[in-house]
């Protein structure tokens, strides 16, 4: 569970990873991520995307359900389909999810400072055709910080997560901790999700995950050979594909003085009273 651009994607793979592919030796490893770590609430998206979206994911459901309805929920009907152990994404807050999540699943909640979440948004809405967004850097910042985004509010989405930290069925995982160490960061997650696996395990999967070996199959783990037909082509080249950057803190090339101090604001406000501090936000 995850605000979108805080490392979603990354998580899905090591979790994943960790729990059906411990050795590197899966022969489904290649498949896209959504064909075997389903995104429950990509149905509404596919809906405001239209229909070209919505023939890539159903191509996806068919591989894995031949009988599939195209008219019922792609995603639920892929998820309801994916094998135990499952591991399921969502960006929804937990107040959207059903209210006994946590005494039924195991939640791990990733979270990512707001300055480097908001240019890797930015770069979402431009690469994304469906979306199309062609406003400037400036207007980007206002919507963010107005909560007018999808998914939104950002803090108000964490402030739902943040209280339930400690629950024994609750994992809440940093980027930037992941980016500093993400060894340290795979072994907590190998205590809360019960995989026992070895030093030298988490240390290929440590590699395996890494953003530069992610990069090298950023195509197939995507949407296969269709992804080339929903991005904007002119944005891959110039700013990056779905992986960017990758890095913790890359904010402070891009975002000018005036946009920081309207982040810098929003997040005094909201983060004294919640209690949380992000690694490189200022
Ligand atoms: P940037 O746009 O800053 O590069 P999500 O999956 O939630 O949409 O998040 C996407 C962000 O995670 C992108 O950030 C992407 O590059 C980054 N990301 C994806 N895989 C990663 C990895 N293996 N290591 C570090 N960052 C990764």
């Amino acid at each position: 569970m995850t605000y979108p651009k805080c490392g979603t994607t990354w998580t899905q793979e090591v979790v994943w990873t960790m729990r059906n592919n411990p050795n590197l030796d899966h022969p489904k490893a290649g498949a896209p991520i959504s064909a075997r770590s389903p995104f429950i609430d990509s149905d509404m998206l596919m809906e405001m995307g239209k229909e070209k979206s919505k023939g890539l994911m159903f191509e996806l459901l068919k591989d894995a359900v031949p009988d599939a309805d195209p008219n019922e929920g792609i995603a639920l009907q892929l998820t309801a389909h994916t094998p135990d152990p499952r591991t399921i994404k969502t960006h929804l807050p937990f107040s959207l999810m059903t209210p006994d999540l946590l005494d039924t699943a195991k939640v791990i909640y990733v979270a990512r400072n707001p300055k480097d979440v908001v240019l890797s948004f930015l770069h979402h809405c431009r690469l994304i055709k469906t979306i199309g967004y062609v406003g400037s850097l400036d207007q980007y910042v206002d919507y963010f910080v107005n909560d007018l985004l999808i998914y939104g509010p950002y803090w108000e989405h964490l402030r739902e997560a943040w209280p339930q930290r400690d629950h024994p069925n609750m994992h809440f995982l940093f980027y930037e901790d992941m980016k500093a160490d993400p060894k340290a960061e795979m072994k907590k997650l190998d205590r809360f999700l019960g995989t026992n696996l070895t030093e030298e395990q988490l240390e290929k999967i440590a590699h395996y995950t890494s953003f530069e070996e992610m990069k090298k199959h950023e195509k197939e783990a995507l949407q296969g050979k269709n992804m080339d037909t929903f991005l904007d082509q002119e944005v891959l080249k110039k700013d990056g594909g779905f992986y960017r950057k990758g890095q913790a803190g890359s904010w402070k090339d891009r975002l000018t003085d005036t946009d920081q101090s309207k982040i810098d604001i929003w997040t005094k406000e909201n983060s004294l009273t919640l209690g949380i501090s992000f690694k490189y936000s200022i």
